[in-house]
């Protein structure tokens, strides 16, 4: 049988090909304990055996939600291909040096706004985010711009993953992956 996350890579990659925006961004939804449950795009930078791995702020509103339900989903759509892909599971923080890692990697703009921003708060005006920018820009001017601690990554553990495609008279093919112990199987759905 195929690996669904060999499929996933085999798809991402024609993707990343076929689409005129950045094929990584990608809804995330989570809930809190009681059911709530709320959606946003992230990006999702990597996809390996051990699962999907997306970056944010660890005080935002969907951090705290994962902090009380560490489950999430994750809704892939590329237009240019006519392809979904969705997947769910149980989702874990990484550990700190692979965030470090990724930290390291990212445009020194962008650290500077993870730096400056304290994602899902209420902020009481533009100004006060392009002053908090123009803060941290000089505090570190001509260093490097350390990670915060609360800034870091997360991985989800696929319990799930369904490939949806076009397909001709509405006839969408739906295959799905489920994973017990490790194993995965195959089934297919009605459209
Ligand atoms: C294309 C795109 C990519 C985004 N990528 C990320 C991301 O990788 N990490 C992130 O924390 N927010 C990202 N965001 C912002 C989120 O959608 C969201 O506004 C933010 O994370 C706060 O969500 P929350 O209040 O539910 O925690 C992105 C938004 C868009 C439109």
């Amino acid at each position: 049988m195929i690996d669904p996350i060999e499929l996933f890579k085999d798809t991402f990659r024609r993707a990343e090909e076929a689409s005129r925006y950045d094929a990584s961004a990608t809804t995330l939804a989570t809930a809190t304990s009681s059911g709530e449950v709320s959606a946003r795009i992230v990006l999702v930078k990597r996809a390996d055996a051990e699962g999907f791995y997306f970056f944010t702020n660890y005080r935002s509103r969907k951090a705290r939600q994962l902090a009380e339900n560490p489950k999430a989903a994750l809704v892939f759509f590329w237009p240019e291909l006519g392809e979904q892909i969705r997947v769910e599971g149980a989702v874990q923080k990484l550990p700190t040096a692979e965030s470090d890692r990724y930290w390291a990697e990212r445009p020194r703009d962008s650290q500077l706004g993870g730096l400056a921003s304290e994602q899902s708060q209420p902020l009481e005006s533009r100004e006060r985010l392009l002053a908090r920018v123009a803060e941290v820009e000089s505090q570190f001017e001509g260093r490097t711009v350390p990670r915060p601690e609360y800034w870091g990554g997360y991985l989800l553990v696929p319990q799930r993953i369904e490939f949806w495609s076009n397909g001709d008279h509405r006839l969408h093919d739906r295959r799905l992956f489920k994973r017990r112990s490790g194993t995965w199987t195959e089934s297919r759905l009605y459209p």
